[in-house]
Protein backbone atom coordinates (compact mmCIF):
# COMPACT_ATOMS: atom_id res chain seq x y z
CA UNK A 1 0.00 0.00 0.00
CA UNK A 2 2.79 2.21 0.79
CA UNK A 3 4.27 2.02 -2.28
CA UNK A 4 1.62 2.08 -4.31
CA UNK A 5 0.47 5.26 -2.28
CA UNK A 6 3.17 7.56 -4.11
CA UNK A 7 2.36 6.49 -7.70
CA UNK A 8 0.37 8.38 -10.03
CA UNK A 9 -2.51 7.57 -11.55
CA UNK A 10 -0.76 7.86 -15.32
CA UNK A 11 1.93 5.05 -13.71
CA UNK A 12 -0.63 2.70 -12.73
CA UNK A 13 -2.80 3.02 -15.91
CA UNK A 14 0.26 1.83 -17.48
CA UNK A 15 0.15 -1.14 -15.11
CA UNK A 16 -3.85 -1.89 -14.96
CA UNK A 17 -5.92 0.23 -17.73
CA UNK A 18 -5.25 2.31 -20.19
CA UNK A 19 -7.00 4.66 -18.06
CA UNK A 20 -6.54 7.99 -20.38
CA UNK A 21 -8.12 6.11 -23.37
CA UNK A 22 -11.15 4.63 -20.76
CA UNK A 23 -11.91 8.36 -19.68
CA UNK A 24 -11.87 9.57 -23.31
CA UNK A 25 -14.37 6.44 -24.22
CA UNK A 26 -16.71 8.39 -21.75
CA UNK A 27 -18.09 11.86 -23.20
CA UNK A 28 -19.76 12.92 -20.26
CA UNK A 29 -16.40 12.99 -18.44
CA UNK A 30 -16.21 16.69 -20.77
CA UNK A 31 -18.74 17.88 -18.35
CA UNK A 32 -18.15 20.70 -15.97
CA UNK A 33 -20.28 20.72 -13.15
CA UNK A 34 -20.47 24.23 -11.36
CA UNK A 35 -17.17 24.92 -13.19
CA UNK A 36 -15.40 22.05 -12.16
CA UNK A 37 -14.46 19.00 -14.27
CA UNK A 38 -16.95 16.05 -12.95
CA UNK A 39 -15.90 13.50 -10.84
CA UNK A 40 -18.10 10.66 -10.60
CA UNK A 41 -18.16 8.76 -7.84
CA UNK A 42 -21.76 7.33 -7.76
CA UNK A 43 -21.59 4.43 -10.28
CA UNK A 44 -23.21 2.47 -8.45
CA UNK A 45 -26.44 3.98 -8.84
CA UNK A 46 -26.04 4.24 -12.34
CA UNK A 47 -22.68 3.85 -14.34
CA UNK A 48 -21.74 6.59 -17.11
CA UNK A 49 -22.23 5.65 -20.57
CA UNK A 50 -19.37 4.83 -23.33
CA UNK A 51 -19.75 5.69 -26.96
CA UNK A 52 -19.62 2.36 -28.25
CA UNK A 53 -23.20 1.74 -26.21
CA UNK A 54 -24.50 5.00 -26.66
CA UNK A 55 -23.77 4.02 -30.70
CA UNK A 56 -24.85 0.88 -30.56
CA UNK A 57 -28.29 1.80 -29.34
CA UNK A 58 -28.24 4.87 -31.99
CA UNK A 59 -27.69 2.62 -34.71
CA UNK A 60 -30.31 -0.06 -33.42
CA UNK A 61 -33.08 2.22 -33.79
CA UNK A 62 -31.92 4.54 -36.96
CA UNK A 63 -30.92 1.39 -39.22
CA UNK A 64 -32.08 -2.16 -37.84
CA UNK A 65 -35.26 -1.46 -35.58
CA UNK A 66 -38.34 -3.09 -35.79
CA UNK A 67 -40.19 -5.39 -33.02
CA UNK A 68 -38.56 -9.11 -32.82
CA UNK A 69 -39.69 -12.25 -32.95
CA UNK A 70 -42.42 -11.40 -35.09
CA UNK A 71 -41.94 -10.35 -38.04
CA UNK A 72 -40.87 -12.11 -41.26
CA UNK A 73 -39.31 -8.89 -42.85
CA UNK A 74 -35.65 -7.55 -42.86
CA UNK A 75 -36.15 -5.32 -40.06
CA UNK A 76 -37.27 -7.77 -37.45
CA UNK A 77 -35.01 -10.11 -38.74
CA UNK A 78 -32.03 -8.07 -37.77
CA UNK A 79 -33.84 -6.93 -34.22
CA UNK A 80 -34.00 -10.53 -33.32
CA UNK A 81 -30.43 -11.24 -34.48
CA UNK A 82 -29.44 -8.34 -32.40
CA UNK A 83 -31.34 -9.31 -29.34
CA UNK A 84 -30.61 -13.27 -29.43
CA UNK A 85 -27.04 -12.26 -29.60
CA UNK A 86 -27.03 -9.74 -26.64
CA UNK A 87 -28.27 -12.95 -24.70
CA UNK A 88 -25.16 -14.96 -26.16
CA UNK A 89 -22.93 -12.58 -25.01
CA UNK A 90 -24.77 -12.37 -21.48
CA UNK A 91 -24.35 -15.80 -21.22
CA UNK A 92 -20.75 -16.33 -22.55
CA UNK A 93 -19.85 -13.36 -19.85
CA UNK A 94 -21.79 -14.84 -16.85
CA UNK A 95 -20.16 -18.77 -18.36
CA UNK A 96 -23.79 -19.76 -18.27
CA UNK A 97 -24.35 -22.85 -19.84
CA UNK A 98 -26.62 -21.81 -22.76
CA UNK A 99 -28.21 -18.81 -23.63
CA UNK A 100 -31.49 -20.38 -23.01
CA UNK A 101 -30.73 -20.04 -18.99
CA UNK A 102 -30.44 -15.96 -19.67
CA UNK A 103 -33.80 -14.47 -19.11
CA UNK A 104 -33.76 -10.65 -20.47
CA UNK A 105 -36.17 -8.35 -17.72
CA UNK A 106 -36.88 -5.01 -17.81
CA UNK A 107 -34.35 -4.58 -15.12
CA UNK A 108 -32.37 -6.33 -11.60
CA UNK A 109 -36.01 -5.43 -9.73
CA UNK A 110 -37.94 -6.81 -12.08
CA UNK A 111 -36.10 -9.44 -12.05
CA UNK A 112 -35.90 -10.19 -8.43
CA UNK A 113 -39.85 -10.01 -8.01
CA UNK A 114 -40.03 -12.63 -11.08
CA UNK A 115 -37.68 -15.44 -9.22
CA UNK A 116 -39.85 -14.30 -5.67
CA UNK A 117 -42.92 -14.15 -7.39
CA UNK A 118 -42.62 -17.40 -9.75
CA UNK A 119 -39.92 -19.51 -8.00
CA UNK A 120 -40.77 -18.28 -4.50
CA UNK A 121 -44.61 -18.70 -5.24
CA UNK A 122 -44.67 -22.26 -6.48
CA UNK A 123 -42.15 -23.61 -4.16
CA UNK A 124 -42.82 -22.27 -0.73
CA UNK A 125 -45.42 -23.68 1.74
CA UNK A 126 -46.38 -21.92 5.40
CA UNK A 127 -43.53 -21.95 8.50
CA UNK A 128 -40.87 -22.30 4.85
CA UNK A 129 -37.71 -19.39 5.82
CA UNK A 130 -36.15 -17.40 3.43
CA UNK A 131 -32.43 -16.43 4.68
CA UNK A 132 -31.31 -12.93 3.59
CA UNK A 133 -28.49 -10.51 4.81
CA UNK A 134 -29.39 -7.78 7.06
CA UNK A 135 -27.78 -5.60 4.24
CA UNK A 136 -29.87 -6.81 1.63
CA UNK A 137 -31.17 -3.67 -1.19
CA UNK A 138 -34.87 -3.55 -0.88
CA UNK A 139 -34.77 -4.92 -4.37
CA UNK A 140 -33.91 -8.21 -2.63
CA UNK A 141 -35.88 -7.92 0.73
CA UNK A 142 -39.45 -6.36 -0.48
CA UNK A 143 -40.22 -9.39 -2.63
CA UNK A 144 -39.51 -11.60 -0.50
CA UNK A 145 -41.49 -10.08 2.21
CA UNK A 146 -44.52 -9.68 -0.38
CA UNK A 147 -44.02 -14.00 -1.48
CA UNK A 148 -43.54 -14.71 2.14
CA UNK A 149 -46.87 -12.67 3.37
CA UNK A 150 -49.05 -14.80 0.24
CA UNK A 151 -47.14 -18.38 1.28
CA UNK A 152 -46.96 -18.06 5.20
CA UNK A 153 -43.16 -18.62 4.74
CA UNK A 154 -41.13 -16.16 7.29
CA UNK A 155 -38.50 -13.42 6.18
CA UNK A 156 -35.10 -13.54 8.71
CA UNK A 157 -31.97 -11.92 7.96
CA UNK A 158 -28.20 -12.88 8.92
CA UNK A 159 -26.74 -9.95 10.58
CA UNK A 160 -22.98 -8.31 9.43
CA UNK A 161 -20.13 -8.24 11.60
CA UNK A 162 -18.21 -5.36 13.10
CA UNK A 163 -16.13 -4.77 9.95
CA UNK A 164 -19.77 -5.56 7.57
CA UNK A 165 -18.33 -8.76 6.47
CA UNK A 166 -21.44 -11.24 6.85
CA UNK A 167 -21.64 -13.08 9.83
CA UNK A 168 -21.19 -16.38 8.15
CA UNK A 169 -20.83 -18.07 11.61
CA UNK A 170 -24.59 -16.58 11.91
CA UNK A 171 -25.81 -17.61 8.68
CA UNK A 172 -24.74 -21.30 9.41
CA UNK A 173 -26.50 -21.38 12.69
CA UNK A 174 -30.03 -19.84 11.16
CA UNK A 175 -30.13 -22.25 7.70
CA UNK A 176 -32.06 -25.08 8.99
CA UNK A 177 -34.43 -27.38 6.97
CA UNK A 178 -37.17 -24.84 6.64
CA UNK A 179 -34.73 -22.71 4.81
CA UNK A 180 -35.84 -23.04 1.18
CA UNK A 181 -34.44 -20.14 -0.50
CA UNK A 182 -31.13 -18.09 0.46
CA UNK A 183 -31.09 -14.65 -1.19
CA UNK A 184 -27.80 -12.22 -1.08
CA UNK A 185 -26.28 -10.05 -2.60
CA UNK A 186 -23.17 -10.36 -4.25
CA UNK A 187 -21.41 -7.03 -3.39
CA UNK A 188 -23.66 -4.76 -0.67
CA UNK A 189 -24.35 -1.62 -2.46
CA UNK A 190 -23.60 0.35 0.71
CA UNK A 191 -20.92 -1.30 2.78
CA UNK A 192 -19.07 -2.86 -0.79
CA UNK A 193 -18.62 -6.10 1.63
CA UNK A 194 -17.90 -9.14 -1.45
CA UNK A 195 -20.21 -12.21 -0.22
CA UNK A 196 -18.48 -15.25 -0.27
CA UNK A 197 -20.84 -16.49 -2.79
CA UNK A 198 -19.82 -20.26 -3.24
CA UNK A 199 -19.67 -20.63 0.60
CA UNK A 200 -23.35 -19.36 0.44
CA UNK A 201 -24.42 -21.83 -2.68
CA UNK A 202 -22.69 -24.69 -0.60
CA UNK A 203 -24.84 -24.18 2.57
CA UNK A 204 -27.55 -23.66 0.68
CA UNK A 205 -27.56 -26.86 -1.37
CA UNK A 206 -26.46 -28.46 2.22
CA UNK A 207 -29.74 -27.73 3.56
CA UNK A 208 -32.07 -28.26 -0.08
CA UNK A 209 -32.26 -24.79 -0.71
CA UNK A 210 -31.59 -22.57 -3.43
CA UNK A 211 -28.96 -19.45 -3.33
CA UNK A 212 -30.02 -16.69 -5.33
CA UNK A 213 -27.79 -13.46 -5.92
CA UNK A 214 -28.25 -9.95 -6.68
CA UNK A 215 -25.23 -9.20 -8.63
CA UNK A 216 -26.13 -6.10 -9.39
CA UNK A 217 -23.27 -4.82 -7.90
CA UNK A 218 -21.40 -7.68 -8.32
CA UNK A 219 -20.85 -8.33 -11.63
CA UNK A 220 -19.65 -4.63 -12.45
CA UNK A 221 -16.33 -5.47 -10.40
CA UNK A 222 -15.42 -8.83 -10.50
CA UNK A 223 -15.31 -11.84 -12.67
CA UNK A 224 -18.73 -13.52 -12.47
CA UNK A 225 -18.36 -17.27 -13.89
CA UNK A 226 -22.05 -18.74 -12.25
CA UNK A 227 -21.05 -22.36 -12.32
CA UNK A 228 -17.72 -21.65 -10.25
CA UNK A 229 -19.94 -18.92 -8.23
CA UNK A 230 -22.40 -22.29 -7.33
CA UNK A 231 -26.02 -20.50 -7.29
CA UNK A 232 -28.57 -21.15 -9.21
CA UNK A 233 -30.32 -18.17 -10.04
CA UNK A 234 -27.82 -14.92 -10.51
CA UNK A 235 -29.59 -11.20 -11.41
CA UNK A 236 -28.13 -7.94 -12.58
CA UNK A 237 -29.46 -4.94 -14.47
CA UNK A 238 -27.32 -3.27 -17.50
CA UNK A 239 -27.56 0.42 -16.45
CA UNK A 240 -24.69 -0.44 -13.56
CA UNK A 241 -22.40 -2.51 -16.08
CA UNK A 242 -22.51 0.67 -18.25
CA UNK A 243 -25.60 -0.58 -20.18
CA UNK A 244 -28.60 1.39 -20.53
CA UNK A 245 -31.27 1.53 -18.31
CA UNK A 246 -34.31 -0.55 -18.74
CA UNK A 247 -32.71 -4.01 -19.54
CA UNK A 248 -31.86 -6.83 -16.54
CA UNK A 249 -30.72 -10.24 -16.52
CA UNK A 250 -31.79 -13.06 -14.81
CA UNK A 251 -29.09 -16.08 -15.14
CA UNK A 252 -31.07 -19.00 -13.94
CA UNK A 253 -29.96 -22.98 -13.82
CA UNK A 254 -31.64 -24.67 -16.79
CA UNK A 255 -33.41 -27.33 -14.75
CA UNK A 256 -35.06 -24.63 -12.29
CA UNK A 257 -35.92 -22.14 -15.19
CA UNK A 258 -37.96 -25.33 -16.63
CA UNK A 259 -40.08 -26.23 -13.35
CA UNK A 260 -40.57 -22.24 -13.20
CA UNK A 261 -44.38 -21.34 -13.85
CA UNK A 262 -44.48 -17.82 -15.72
CA UNK A 263 -44.45 -14.33 -14.11
CA UNK A 264 -46.33 -12.10 -16.58
CA UNK A 265 -48.32 -13.27 -19.12
CA UNK A 266 -48.73 -11.66 -22.65
CA UNK A 267 -47.34 -12.05 -26.07
CA UNK A 268 -44.85 -14.38 -26.75
CA UNK A 269 -44.36 -16.66 -23.98
CA UNK A 270 -46.91 -18.87 -25.07
CA UNK A 271 -47.01 -22.23 -26.82
CA UNK A 272 -51.27 -22.45 -27.38
CA UNK A 273 -53.76 -20.08 -26.00
CA UNK A 274 -57.81 -20.88 -25.98
CA UNK A 275 -60.07 -18.82 -24.03
CA UNK A 276 -59.72 -20.63 -20.94
CA UNK A 277 -56.56 -21.71 -20.68
CA UNK A 278 -52.63 -21.95 -22.13
CA UNK A 279 -49.51 -23.79 -22.43
CA UNK A 280 -46.82 -21.77 -22.09
CA UNK A 281 -43.29 -21.50 -23.96
CA UNK A 282 -40.27 -23.03 -23.09
CA UNK A 283 -37.49 -20.84 -20.90
CA UNK A 284 -36.39 -17.67 -21.66
CA UNK A 285 -39.32 -16.93 -23.45
CA UNK A 286 -41.71 -18.11 -20.67
CA UNK A 287 -40.25 -15.28 -18.57
CA UNK A 288 -40.59 -12.48 -21.58
CA UNK A 289 -43.72 -11.76 -21.84
CA UNK A 290 -44.76 -8.47 -23.79
CA UNK A 291 -41.88 -6.76 -26.69
CA UNK A 292 -38.82 -6.76 -24.59
CA UNK A 293 -36.44 -3.76 -24.47
CA UNK A 294 -35.15 -4.08 -27.89
CA UNK A 295 -32.29 -1.68 -28.27
CA UNK A 296 -31.80 -1.87 -24.73
CA UNK A 297 -30.95 -5.08 -24.80
CA UNK A 298 -28.19 -4.60 -28.18
CA UNK A 299 -26.70 -1.66 -25.79
CA UNK A 300 -26.24 -4.55 -23.18
CA UNK A 301 -24.72 -6.28 -25.65
CA UNK A 302 -22.04 -3.06 -26.71
CA UNK A 303 -21.11 -2.76 -22.78
CA UNK A 304 -20.31 -6.29 -22.46
CA UNK A 305 -18.04 -5.95 -25.28
CA UNK A 306 -16.66 -2.83 -23.88
CA UNK A 307 -15.66 -4.05 -20.23
CA UNK A 308 -14.48 -7.15 -21.96
CA UNK A 309 -12.08 -5.47 -24.29
CA UNK A 310 -10.79 -3.83 -21.54
CA UNK A 311 -10.58 -7.34 -19.32
CA UNK A 312 -12.49 -7.61 -16.00
CA UNK A 313 -9.07 -8.72 -14.50
CA UNK A 314 -7.41 -5.74 -15.36
CA UNK A 315 -10.62 -3.63 -14.46
CA UNK A 316 -11.06 -5.41 -10.50
CA UNK A 317 -7.38 -4.38 -10.02
CA UNK A 318 -7.77 -0.70 -11.57
CA UNK A 319 -11.00 -0.67 -8.85
CA UNK A 320 -8.55 -2.58 -6.18
CA UNK A 321 -6.46 -0.12 -6.31
CA UNK A 322 -8.78 2.68 -5.98
CA UNK A 323 -10.74 0.85 -3.20
CA UNK A 324 -7.38 1.14 -1.02
CA UNK A 325 -6.63 4.64 -2.14
CA UNK A 326 -10.32 5.66 -1.05
CA UNK A 327 -9.94 4.05 2.26
CA UNK A 328 -6.38 5.86 2.68
CA UNK A 329 -7.65 9.22 1.38
CA UNK A 330 -10.90 9.44 3.06
CA UNK A 331 -10.17 7.48 6.26
CA UNK A 332 -7.21 10.37 6.66
CA UNK A 333 -10.24 13.28 6.53
CA UNK A 334 -10.23 14.00 10.92
CA UNK A 335 -13.90 13.59 11.28
CA UNK A 336 -14.70 11.16 8.89
CA UNK A 337 -15.92 7.33 9.93
CA UNK A 338 -15.73 4.82 6.98
CA UNK A 339 -18.73 2.51 6.93
CA UNK A 340 -17.91 -0.97 5.94
CA UNK A 341 -13.97 -1.96 6.31
CA UNK A 342 -14.74 -6.03 5.59
CA UNK A 343 -11.29 -7.44 4.35
CA UNK A 344 -13.21 -8.31 1.23
CA UNK A 345 -14.56 -5.61 -0.72
CA UNK A 346 -15.20 -4.18 -4.00
CA UNK A 347 -16.32 -0.57 -5.56
CA UNK A 348 -18.12 0.93 -2.60
CA UNK A 349 -17.25 3.24 0.09
CA UNK A 350 -19.50 4.70 2.78
CA UNK A 351 -18.72 7.40 5.45
CA UNK A 352 -20.41 9.37 7.82
CA UNK A 353 -18.66 12.78 9.39
CA UNK A 354 -19.48 14.08 12.86
CA UNK A 355 -19.97 17.53 11.58
CA UNK A 356 -22.61 17.56 8.54
CA UNK A 357 -25.48 15.04 7.69
CA UNK A 358 -24.83 12.92 4.76
CA UNK A 359 -27.25 14.77 2.23
CA UNK A 360 -25.26 18.32 3.75
CA UNK A 361 -22.09 16.68 2.37
CA UNK A 362 -23.55 15.27 -0.45
CA UNK A 363 -24.85 18.98 -1.58
CA UNK A 364 -21.55 20.89 -0.73
CA UNK A 365 -19.25 18.50 -2.69
CA UNK A 366 -21.49 18.54 -5.67
CA UNK A 367 -20.36 22.15 -5.52
CA UNK A 368 -16.86 21.15 -6.17
CA UNK A 369 -17.94 18.62 -9.17
CA UNK A 370 -18.33 15.89 -7.00
CA UNK A 371 -20.85 13.46 -7.67
CA UNK A 372 -21.86 11.16 -4.37
CA UNK A 373 -24.94 9.72 -3.20
CA UNK A 374 -26.60 10.26 0.43
CA UNK A 375 -28.99 8.92 2.09
CA UNK A 376 -30.19 5.18 2.94
CA UNK A 377 -29.40 3.85 -0.30
CA UNK A 378 -32.66 1.50 -0.23
CA UNK A 379 -31.08 -0.41 2.50
CA UNK A 380 -33.67 1.02 5.77
CA UNK A 381 -32.96 -2.32 7.77
CA UNK A 382 -29.19 -2.01 7.29
CA UNK A 383 -29.02 1.63 8.22
CA UNK A 384 -30.99 0.93 11.34
CA UNK A 385 -28.63 -2.20 12.15
CA UNK A 386 -26.11 0.30 11.84
CA UNK A 387 -28.00 3.03 14.08
CA UNK A 388 -27.47 5.80 11.32
CA UNK A 389 -29.89 7.27 9.26
CA UNK A 390 -28.34 7.96 6.33
CA UNK A 391 -24.51 7.44 5.15
CA UNK A 392 -22.40 9.29 1.95
CA UNK A 393 -21.82 6.73 -0.67
CA UNK A 394 -18.60 7.20 -3.05
CA UNK A 395 -18.68 4.24 -5.86
CA UNK A 396 -15.50 3.54 -8.27
CA UNK A 397 -16.38 2.92 -11.81
CA UNK A 398 -13.79 1.80 -14.58
CA UNK A 399 -13.38 5.36 -15.58
CA UNK A 400 -12.46 6.79 -12.35
CA UNK A 401 -9.23 7.97 -10.40
CA UNK A 402 -6.79 8.15 -7.82
CA UNK A 403 -7.40 12.25 -8.38
CA UNK A 404 -11.13 11.94 -8.15
CA UNK A 405 -10.18 11.03 -4.42
CA UNK A 406 -8.17 13.70 -3.64
CA UNK A 407 -10.49 16.19 -5.22
CA UNK A 408 -13.37 14.58 -2.67
CA UNK A 409 -11.01 14.76 0.29
CA UNK A 410 -10.38 18.15 -0.29
CA UNK A 411 -14.26 18.80 -0.60
CA UNK A 412 -14.52 17.29 2.37
CA UNK A 413 -12.17 19.72 3.92
CA UNK A 414 -14.80 22.64 3.02
CA UNK A 415 -17.43 20.86 4.50
CA UNK A 416 -15.64 20.68 7.71
CA UNK A 417 -14.98 24.43 7.34
CA UNK A 418 -18.86 25.41 6.60
CA UNK A 419 -20.35 22.90 9.66
CA UNK A 420 -17.75 23.78 12.44
N1 LIG B 1 -29.45 0.43 -6.33
C1 LIG B 1 -28.86 1.66 -6.66
C2 LIG B 1 -27.95 2.20 -5.58
O1 LIG B 1 -27.49 1.47 -4.74
C3 LIG B 1 -29.85 2.66 -7.11
O2 LIG B 1 -27.66 3.36 -5.59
Amino acid sequence: MAEQAIKTDSVLASEMLDLEAVRGDFPILQRQIHGQPLVYLDSAASAQKPRAVIDAMRDAYANHYANVHRGLHVLSEEATDGYELARKKVADFIGASAPDEVVLTAGATMGLNMIAQAYGGAVLKEGDEILVSVAEHHANLVPWQMVAQKTGAVVKAVPMREDGALDMAKATEMVSKRTRIIAMAHVSNVLGTLYDIKALADLAHAHGAVLVVDGCQGVVHESVDVKALGCDFYVFTGHKLYGPSGIGVVWGRGALLAEMPPFLGGGGMIDRVSITDSTYANPPERFEAGTPPIAESIGLGAAIDYVQSLGMEAISAHEQDLLAYAHERLGAVAGVRLIGTAAEKSGVVSFVMDCAHPHDIATIVDRAGVAIRAGHHCAQPLHEFLGLNATARTSIGIYNQRADFDCLAEALEKVKVIFK
